[in-house]
């Protein structure tokens, strides 16, 4: 074998570990109706989980998420990976009547997209009528193993994430 075929073989090695590094994850998302309390008052809104604001997502560049979207509601909803660059994943991008149709109350939709060439703090939000005022989260993208983040001097720590919305009366 000459040094060619050697570094091909050393090319396929090193794209099967990437290959092996990258992960998917599963996550159910129940959009239903929900008490929630916020400066003394308790009022009624759409959320995901029972949880105001919705769950962090947490992946690695390179990472598929498959969010699994239950509509428990009782109004039509759709899902917006916001920032996420959806490479031939169109369907998965959420803004209703746009790339889907709204999911119906008792029906249920499953995104699954790669998160590829992108890092950062990024979130998720409902892309339908209102519903987007209390249907949102963070969503985080960590470099993958083995790289680092592209700054010159690493961060020293990390807070949890700020997310501001407002909760009308
Ligand atoms: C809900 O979405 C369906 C399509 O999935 C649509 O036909 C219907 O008109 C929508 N309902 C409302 C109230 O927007």
């Amino acid at each position: 074998m000459g040094s060619r075929g050697c570094s091909c073989w050393l090319l396929s090695l090193a794209l099967l570990c990437s290959l092996a590094a990258a992960k998917e994850q599963y996550h159910e998302f129940v959009i239903r109706e929900t008490t929630v309390k916020r400066q003394c008052k308790s009022q009624s809104i759409m959320t995901v989980n029972g949880q105001f604001p919705g769950p962090t997502l947490e992946i690695k560049e390179g990472d598929s998420l498959i969010i699994n979207l239950i509509n428990r509601g009782r109004y039509n909803v759709t899902l917006h990976w916001h920032g996420v660059r959806q490479m031939r994943t169109g369907w998965s991008d959420g803004p209703e009547y746009v790339t889907q149709c709204p999911v119906r109350p008792g029906q249920s939709y499953r995104y699954r997209f790669t998160v590829a060439a992108q890092e950062g703090t990024l979130w998720w939000h409902a892309h339908s009528s209102w519903l987007r005022a209390t249907v949102y989260g963070a969503l985080l993208i960590r470099p993958r193993d083995g790289t680092s983040y592209p700054f010159h001097v690493q961060p020293t720590r990390e807070l949890a994430p700020i997310l501001l919305g407002i909760a009308c009366s």
